[in-house]
C-alpha cells in the first residue's frame, strides 16, 4: 500500500517590509537661524555698496541722495516686511537683484544689526 504523503505546501508569506521613508533634514540647520548678519554685510559690500553706503568699512563712496544702510536700519518706516518686499518687487533705478532668499535673511540681519 503506498503511504500517502501529504504534503502541506507551505505558501510562501512574503512580508513586504515597507521601511518608513528616510527623509535626511539636510536644512535643520539652517532652519534655526534667521540669517547671519555677517554674510550680510559681505553681500552688502560686494553688490549694494555700488551706490548705497552700505557699511563703514567700505571703500566706495556712495551715490549721493542715496539712504545709507545705517540709516535704513534707524528709519522706523524700514520694517522687516517693508525690506523684503521693497527687495522682491521691481523698481525702475534701482537694479533687480536676485538675491537667495538666504541672502535676503543675511542682508536684512545685517541691516537690522546696524540700527541703534
Ligand atoms: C546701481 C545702484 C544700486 C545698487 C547696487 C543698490 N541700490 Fe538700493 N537703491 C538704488 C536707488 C537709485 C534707490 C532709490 C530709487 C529706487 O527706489 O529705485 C535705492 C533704494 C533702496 C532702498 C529703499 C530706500 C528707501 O528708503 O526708499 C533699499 C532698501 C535699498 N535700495 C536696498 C539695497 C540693497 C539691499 C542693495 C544690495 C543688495 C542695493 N540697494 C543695491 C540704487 C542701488
Amino acid at each position: 500500500m503506498d503511504m500517502v504523503r501529504h504534503r502541506k505546501a507551505l505558501g510562501a508569506c512574503v512580508v513586504a517590509t515597507v521601511m518608513a521613508a528616510t527623509l535626511a533634514c539636510a536644512n535643520a540647520a539652517e532652519a534655526v537661524q534667521m540669517g547671519s548678519a555677517g554674510s550680510g554685510e559681505a553681500i552688502a559690500l560686494e553688490i549694494c555698496s555700488d551706490c548705497h553706503v552700505a557699511s563703514d568699512r567700505q571703500v566706495r563712496v556712495g551715490v549721493v541722495g542715496l539712504p545709507s544702510f545705517r540709516s535704513l536700519a534707524n528709519d522706523p518706516a524700514v520694517t522687516e516686511i517693508w525690506f523684503r518686499t521693497y527687495m522682491r518687487t521691481p523698481h525702475f533705478e534701482m537694479p533687480n537683484y536676485v538675491l537667495t532668499d538666504e541672502q535676503l535673511d543675511d542682508v536684512w540681519a545685517y541691516i537690522h544689526s546696524l540700527k541703534e
